[in-house]
C-alpha cells in the first residue's frame, strides 16, 4: 500500500542568499523525498521564505525598498538556487502570505480561548535614534560576566554566558550605534508550562531522535517558560487581533508558514487541506537543523496541540556543516554561496558529498575540501562514470548498441547488486545516507572488478558474443547502481536513462533485468574536479563577503543605495550650521574610520565641543589643527561606542578617502552662522 507524506524543511530567512550551510538540510530531505517517490510512495514537500521579523525590516531599509520588495527579490533568488541543485519543493512559498495570516490569527485565538496566552509587561530595549525596539541581536557590549566587548545582547560569544540586554555593560544599538533605553510595554505570552505532560510524552514516543530527547529532557528539567509572540512596531509581520501598534513574533508566525504553503498547494491543486495536512492519511515530517530544535520540539507542537491540530510523526534533527573542520567563515572564503558554488561546480557533488556524510545523528558535518576533491574524481569519475565509459562506447561501436543475455558470471554479480535492495532501502528510510554510499561504492567496485576480469577490450577482437554477454552484465550493473543513487544524482540518473534508453528508473526495476535491448549513444556522465576549481571559488567568496558593509545588513548591500525619506524645509531650517575651529585632533582607538575633534566653538572664548567625525581615512590629524570647519551646532549629542559625539562636522563625498571637509576663510570667527 503507498503511503502518503507530507514533509518540510526550516524556511530559510528572506534577508540572505542559500549557502552551502542551509544546502545540507535541503538536499538531505530532497534526498529522502526522492527516495520515497521512487519507492511509489506519494510525498509532498512544502517549504517557503521565512519573511518577518525586525532583521528583514532593517535590511530593506538599509537599501531604500520596502520589506516586500525584498522578499519578493529574495523569494526569485531562493527559488532559483534551490532549482539549480534540484531541490524538488511542491511548494515554495512564502510566510507574508493570506493564508499564513488566516492561520496565524486562527492559532492565536484558539490559544487565546484556551486560556494559553496571557499579557504582561516587559521591560524591553528601545533605540530613540531608530525608534524601534531592539531584538537581543540588535544590542550590542560589553559582556557582564566576562568584559569582551561587542557581544550580542542575548549570550556571549567568548564565554557562552546567556543574558539580557539590559544586563549588558555599556550596551550600544548594533544598527547606529546609539545608547539604548529601557521601555515598558505589554506583550503576549504563550503558556508553554501548560503543556509540559503532553510535551514529554511526545518526546518519549519517538518524536525525535535520542539524542535530541536528552537535550529535551535538560529544558524539562530547567522548567519550561512563557514564551514572548509579541513585538512592538514598527515590525515587519502580522498585527495582532484587536491591536494597533503589536504584531506577531516571527517565530510565531514561521512554522504556521509550512501549514499555509500546504493550504496554498491544496487550493491550487483542488485537493482537501484537512486530509492532507491534518487527518491520519498522511504522514507528517519536518527537518531542522539542530538550533531550532526549541522552536520544533516544544513551541511549535504545543502550539498545534493548543489549537487542535495534529503533530508531525517525527522530527528529524541534523547537525551543522563545519569546512575543513572549521566553522564556516566570511574572511577564510569557507561561507560559500549557492550562486558561488554553482559558478564553479556541478551541484550534484555536493549532493553526492553530503549523502556520503549524512548519517541520523546531529553530529555537524564536515566538508574537507580535498576529501571532496578526491572523493568526487574517485567515486563520481573513477567508480561510477567509468563503469559507462568501459560499455558504452564499445557496445555502441563495435555490437551495434545492441544488448545480449547475461550467462552465468553475469547474472551472479547482478545477483550481488540486487541482494543489496533491503539494505539501502533501510538506510535511506532512516537518512543513513553514509551507508548507502558505503555499499554503492563497494558495489560498484566488484561490478568494476567483474569487468577487469572478463577484459572485453580483449575478447571483442575474438569473440564478440562473449563480449556482448559480459557488458550487458555491466550496463545491468550500472542501471542497479543508478538506481540506488538516482535519489542522490537526479541528474546523472537521468542521463543515464537517455543512454539505456530505459524509461524512468524505479526501486522495482532492481529485481529486473535489461536484456535484448538497443541503447542509445553514450555521452560524458562527469568530468573531474581540477584542485584550482575549488580554490577560484573559495577566493571568490572571500571577496563577495568583503565587499558589504558592516553590520546585519551585509547580505543585502548589492540591492541599491538607500534613500531618506522626504524632508520639508522647516526639518531643514533647523539645523544651525556654524563656523568651528579644530583645536586638537586625534585617531579613536579601535576606529579605523574615526577621528575625535576638539573644536572651538565659541563664544563665549575657551567654548569647546568633541565631536567623532568618520575621516580618518582622508585626512591625517596634523593636517587638521587650526582648520576652520563648518559643523552642524544644534545636533544632539549622542552616546556612541567610542565617546559621546556632540556635532557634526560638514563634509562630501563618497566615504573612505573620498570625504572633502567644508572650511570657511580662516578669518571666519568660530561661532559665526553660516548660510
Ligand atoms: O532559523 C531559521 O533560519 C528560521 N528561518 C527557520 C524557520 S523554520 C520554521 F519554523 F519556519
Ligand atoms: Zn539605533
Amino acid at each position: 500500500m503507498p503511503r502518503n507524506i507530507v514533509v518540510t524543511s526550516a524556511l530559510p530567512y528572506a534577508n540572505g542568499p542559500i549557502h552551502i550551510g542551509h544546502l545540507v538540510e535541503y538536499l538531505q530531505t530532497d534526498i529522502w523525498i526522492r527516495f520515497q517517490k521512487m519507492c511509489g510512495n506519494q510525498c509532498l514537500y512544502f517549504c517557503a521564505d521565512d519573511t518577518h521579523g525586525t532583521p528583514i525590516m532593517i535590511s530593506a531599509r538599509a537599501v531604500g525598498i520596502s520589506p516586500e520588495q525584498l522578499i519578493e527579490q529574495m523569494h526569485k533568488e531562493h527559488v532559483a538556487d534551490f532549482d539549480r541543485f534540484y531541490v524538488e519543493f511542491d511548494n515554495y512559498y512564502t510566510t507574508h502570505s493570506p493564508e499564513n495570516r488566516r492561520f496565524s490569527e486562527l492559532i492565536f485565538n484558539r490559544l487565546n480561548e484556551a486560556g494559553s496566552i496571557v499579557k504582561r509587561n516587559v521591560e524591553q530595549t528601545y533605540c530613540d535614534n531608530c525608534r524601534m525596539s531592539l531584538p537581543d541581536r540588535f544590542v550590542r557590549g560589553t559582556c557582564p560576566r566576562c568584559n569582551a566587548e561587542h557581544q550580542y545582547g542575548d549570550s556571549c560569544e567568548v564565554c557562552s554566558t546567556t543574558y539580557r540586554p539590559a544586563e549588558l555593560i555599556n550596551p550600544y544599538c548594533a544598527t547606529c550605534g546609539a545608547t539604548p533605553v529601557l521601555k515598558t510595554s505589554e506583550h503576549y505570552f504563550f503558556k508553554l508550562a501548560d503543556f509540559e505532560k503532553p510535551l514529554r510524552d511526545l518526546i518519549a514516543g519517538g518524536y525525535t531522535q535520542k539524542s535530541v530527547a536528552n537535550k529535551l529532557d535538560e529544558w524539562f528539567e530547567a522548567g519550561l517558560k512563557d514564551w514572548d509572540i509579541s513585538r512592538d512596531g514598527p515590525y515587519f509581520g502580522f498585527k495582532i487581533p484587536g491591536e494597533q501598534d503589536k504584531f506577531f513574533y516571527v517565530w510565531l508566525d514561521a512554522p504556521i508558514g509550512y501549514m499555509a504553503s500546504a493550504k496554498n498547494y491544496c487550493d491550487e491543486n483542488k485537493l482537501d487541506f484537512d486530509r492532507v495536512w491534518n487527518s491520519s492519511e498522511y504522514e507528517l515530517y519536518h527537518f531542522i537543523g539542530k538550533d531550532i530544535t526549541y522552536f520544533h520540539a516544544l513551541f511549535w507542537p504545543a502550539m498545534l496541540m493548543g489549537a487542535g491540530f495534529k503533530i508531525a510523526n517525527r522530527l528529524f534533527v541534523h547537525g551543522f556543516l563545519t569546512v575543513d573542520g572549521e566553522k564556516m567563515s566570511k574572511s577564510r572564503g569557507t561561507f560559500i554561496n549557492a550562486r558561488t558554488y554553482l559558478k564553479y561546480l556541478n551541484p550534484e557533488y555536493l549532493r553526492y558529498y553530503y549523502a556520503s556524510k549524512l548519517t541520523d545523528t546531529i553530529d555537524d558535518i564536515d566538508l574537507s575540501t580535498e576529501d571532496f576533491i578526491n572523493k568526487t574524481n574517485a567515486d563520481l569519475v573513477g567508480r561510477f562514470a567509468n563503469l559507462a565509459s568501459r560499455s558504452g562506447p564499445m557496445l555502441v561501436k563495435r555490437l551495434d548498441a545492441q544488448l545480449g543475455q547475461l550467462d552465468d558470471k553475469g547474472a551472479e554479480l547482478i545477483g550481488k547488486l540486487t541482494a543489496a535492495k533491503g539494505d539501502i532501502i533501510a538506510n535511506y528510510e532512516n537518512l543513513k545516507f553514509a551507508a548507502v554510499v558505503r555499499t554503492v561504492t563497494a558495489l560498484a567496485d566488484e561490478a568494476n572488478r567483474y569487468v577487469e576480469q572478463n577484459q572485453p577490450w580483449v575478447t571483442v577482437r575474438t569473440d564478440l558474443e562473449k563480449t556482448r554477454a559480459t557488458l550487458t552484465a555491466v550496463i545491468n550493473a550500472v542501471r542497479i547502481l543508478t538506481i540506488y543513487l538516482k535519489p542522490i544524482l537526479p541528474k546523472y540518473a537521468q542521463k543515464v536513462e537517455k543512454f539505456l534508453n530505459i524509461d524512468k528508473l524505479q526501486l522495482a526495476d532492481v529485481d529486473r533485468t535489461l536484456q535484448n535491448h538497443k541503447i542509445n549513444k553514450f555521452e560524458r556522465l562527469f568530468e573531474r574536479i581540477d584542485k584550482e576549481q575549488v580554490s577560484a571559488m573559495i577566493e571568490e567568496s572571500k571577496e563577495a563577503q568583503s565587499a558589504g558593509p558592516p553590520g546585519p545588513v551585509k547580505a543585502e548591500a548589492e540591492l541599491a543605495e538607500p534613500f531618506k525619506p522626504e524632508c520639508s524645509i522647516e526639518d531643514f531650517e533647523k539645523i544651525d550650521l556654524r563656523i568651528a575651529k579644530v583645536v586638537k585632533a586625534e585617531p579613536v582607538e579601535g576606529a579605523d574610520k574615526l577621528l575625535r575633534l576638539d573644536l572651538d566653538v565659541g563664544p563665549p572664548p575657551g567654548r569647546q565641543k568633541t565631536v567623532l567625525a568618520a575621516i580618518a581615512q582622508a585626512y591625517k590629524p596634523e593636517e587638521l589643527t587650526d582648520k576652520t570647519v563648518v559643523y552642524f551646532a544644534n545636533l544632539k549629542p549622542r552616546q556612541m561606542r567610542f565617546g559621546l559625539s556632540e556635532g557634526m562636522i560638514l563634509a562630501v563625498g563618497t566615504g573612505g578617502k573620498d570625504i572633502f571637509m567644508l572650511s570657511a576663510d580662516a578669518g571666519a570667527k568660530p561661532g559665526q552662522k553660516v548660510l
